[in-house]
């Protein structure tokens, strides 16, 4: 059942305050997006769009600079996978491997030297926007584990995880000349610490999770390429954080992270660079909050 945060809007910024004393509140925060100056920069383009969730749209490694050090429980994110130009420049005759979604959607053209900079800026923003302890779970592709997993060091994060998300029912591409494409990697960290929330509720968790692609009730809104489910996004919200909880996804896409976040009672700051899939994010939270 979804239920609405106890939280209001104030004129004034107060500085950290520890919910858990009080009393009557329904959850208890660490911080709270809107009693609290978890955005710091007045000037800053985030909209709060409902009483959980402020997104932006906007380059992440301009706007997390706008969070404040420590305030975010949770990072769930999905960043550009850096396959774009290795598959414009592949020898291939598949032509529809060679034209797929990641080439032509026009945010993952970089090349894998500045892709580089670009993750380790978001590591940096990252280490400094969690708490100690706080967990950063970012899906991925296979190929580029060992990258991600260096660079996460470098920023003091601490690598649990590498699993898996096995889709179901995969586009079967050229199936009689290669192995189809049915997997996507995610890679779970804990910042500066080596333990986070963790809520298995005493079951054993493997890691790999299993769902069908988004379906298109999902995309009533429009459509992102690369959409994950919301079922997938449940698992990890409600296994990595609590009620209450700031979750924070600057690559957010069409706002999966932050419909789900919704519907687990999370409180959400979202970013994203292209305008069209920021409205859409807007349209899928807003449409979530008011259910
Ligand atoms: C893999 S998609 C995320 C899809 C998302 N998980 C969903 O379910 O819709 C990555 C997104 O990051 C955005 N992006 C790329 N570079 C960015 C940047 N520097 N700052 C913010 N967003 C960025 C892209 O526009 C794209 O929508």
């Amino acid at each position: 059942m979804k239920s609405t945060l106890n939280i209001n809007i104030v004129s004034e910024p107060s500085i950290k305050q520890n919910f858990l004393e009080e009393p009557n509140s329904l959850y208890s925060p660490r911080y709270n997006l809107f009693n609290q100056n978890v955005i710091t920069n007045t000037h800053t383009q985030f909209e709060s769009i409902t009483t959980n969730s402020k997104i932006a749209n906007g380059d992440c490694e301009e706007l997390m600079s706008s969070i404040e050090s420590g305030s975010v429980d949770l990072i769930l994110t999905d960043p550009p996978f850096n396959l774009g130009s290795f598959m414009h420049k592949r020898g291939t005759n598949l032509v529809k491997m060679r034209e797929n979604q990641f080439a032509y959607a026009g945010w993952d053209d970089l090349e894998y030297e500045e892709w580089l900079m670009k993750m380790s800026a978001f590591f940096k923003e990252s280490n400094r926007i969690l708490r100690k302890k706080g967990s950063l779970l970012l899906f991925m592709s296979l190929m580029k584990i060992e990258s991600i997993i260096n660079l996460a060091e470098e920023n003091n994060f601490y690598y649990k995880t590498v699993g898996v998300w096995h889709k179901t029912n995969p586009m079967p591409r050229n199936m009689n000349l290669h192995f189809v494409n049915s997997t996507e990697a995610w890679v779970y960290f804990i910042n500066e610490g080596t333990t986070g929330t963790f809520n298995n509720e005493n079951k054993v968790l493997h890691d790999f999770v299993e769902s069908s692609l988004t379906t298109q009730s999902e995309k009533k809104f429009g459509k992102h390429p690369t959409q994950k489910p919301i079922d997938v996004l449940n698992h990890f919200t409600n296994v990595l954080s609590n009620e209450g909880d700031v979750v924070c996804d600057p690559f957010m896409g069409s706002g999966s992270t932050g419909v789900s976040c919704e519907m687990n009672n999370r409180q959400f700051i979202g970013i994203e660079l292209n305008e069209e899939y920021y409205n859409i994010s807007k349209n899928r939270i807003q449409d979530i909050a008011i259910k």
